[in-house]
């Protein structure tokens, strides 16, 4: 019997991002179950009817797959999920909340490529300061790139929101990352000038740095954005910039060739869950490390 595969969606958003079903079907689930709403305390009892309901053989062809904005919310609807599962009974498991995980992945591979390539060095030697870092890209991003060495420094509009982004970040993925209020782009542009790679990821639309602040940072610098809608966070800086020198000593990455390998590294992903025999768990982690895969397969 040909079974069919299924992906449910749980989500602790009112409503379920567009961007992963569109993904999912893309990557070849023949069906995508949308679950809106969600908490951890749903998250049992959801798993264990699909787990059960198409036997040991079966349970294989279903994958959970755990987004929501909230990054907390789907790190513990995903741990409640790995303790509901056991053997034969497996299900494949992927975590992504609000893409940041996978964004985060492609935007910390791009540059840490970039920052070796003009001679910045490995990632771990250098400074790094995630600007407007209190949504799931930054503090995605932030963990990763401490995980990896980095001195990180993460930034916002509000000290209270930059110490509760570090609070959140420390419990999660035990990261070391210090708090900075921000509070103007003149504070700002004082941070980049101290930082060796400057990651952009606030919100859509919403311009961090002007090209006056970007003339007074001294080279050799990388910097990065995630944000695709006009205008962009940092003027001057392209989209499509895929290492372009936008001032002296200054390297850009733009938000759409972030976001290219951020659909690879989704869709790879997907395409994992889909395929694996042996239900895989799928985290931050896989998403770092299929983002250097892909980058290093050209
Ligand atoms: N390129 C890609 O592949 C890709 C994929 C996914 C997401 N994205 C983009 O990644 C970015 C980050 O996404 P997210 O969901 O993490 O972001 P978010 O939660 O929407 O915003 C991040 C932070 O931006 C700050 N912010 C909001 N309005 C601002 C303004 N007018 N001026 C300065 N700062 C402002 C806020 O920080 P404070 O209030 O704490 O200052 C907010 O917490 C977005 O631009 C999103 O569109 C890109």
């Amino acid at each position: 019997m040909e079974r069919k595969r299924l992906l449910y969606l749980i989500s602790s958003d009112p409503r379920v991002s567009p961007f992963d079903i569109n993904m999912a079907y893309d990557a070849g689930f023949d069906a995508v179950i949308p679950y809106a709403g969600a908490d951890v305390s749903s998250v049992t009892g959801l798993v264990q009817d699909i787990m059960f309901s198409r036997g040991p053989k079966g349970a294989r062809f279903s994958s959970v797959f755990f987004s929501g904005s909230d990054l907390t919310a789907a790190e513990e609807m995903l741990a409640a999920a790995r303790r509901s599962l056991f053997e034969p009974f497996l299900v494949g498991l992927m975590v992504d909340p609000k893409g940041g995980y996978t964004t985060a992945a492609a935007m910390l591979a791009k540059v840490a490529a970039l920052a070796k390539a003009r001679g910045l060095g490995e990632i771990a030697r250098l400074r790094v300061l995630v600007a407007a870092g209190t949504g799931g890209v930054g503090k995605a991003v932030a963990a990763m790139a401490a995980r990896d060495g980095a001195r990180v420094t993460l930034t916002s509009r509000r000290p209270e929101a930059a110490a509760a982004a570090v609070r959140e970040i420390t419990s999660l993925f035990q990261a070391g990352v210090e708090p900075r209020p921000a509070p103007s782009e003149a504070e700002l542009a004082r941070l980049a000038r101290e930082a060796d790679v400057v990651l952009a990821t606030g919100a859509a639309g919403a311009r961090l740095l002007s090209r006056a602040s970007i003339a007074s940072l001294k080279g050799p610098k990388v910097l990065a954005d995630v944000n695709a809608v006009p205008p962009s966070g940092i003027e001057g800086l392209n989209p499509q910039d895929d290492g372009a020198e936008i001032a002296p000593g200054i390297f850009g990455l733009g938000a759409l060739i972030v976001g290219a390998l951020k659909n690879k590294v989704e869709a790879a992903l997907l395409k994992d869950l889909l395929a694996a025999e042996k239900a895989p768990v799928l985290d931050g982690g896989a998403a770092r490390r299929k983002a250097e895969e892909i980058l290093a397969s050209g």
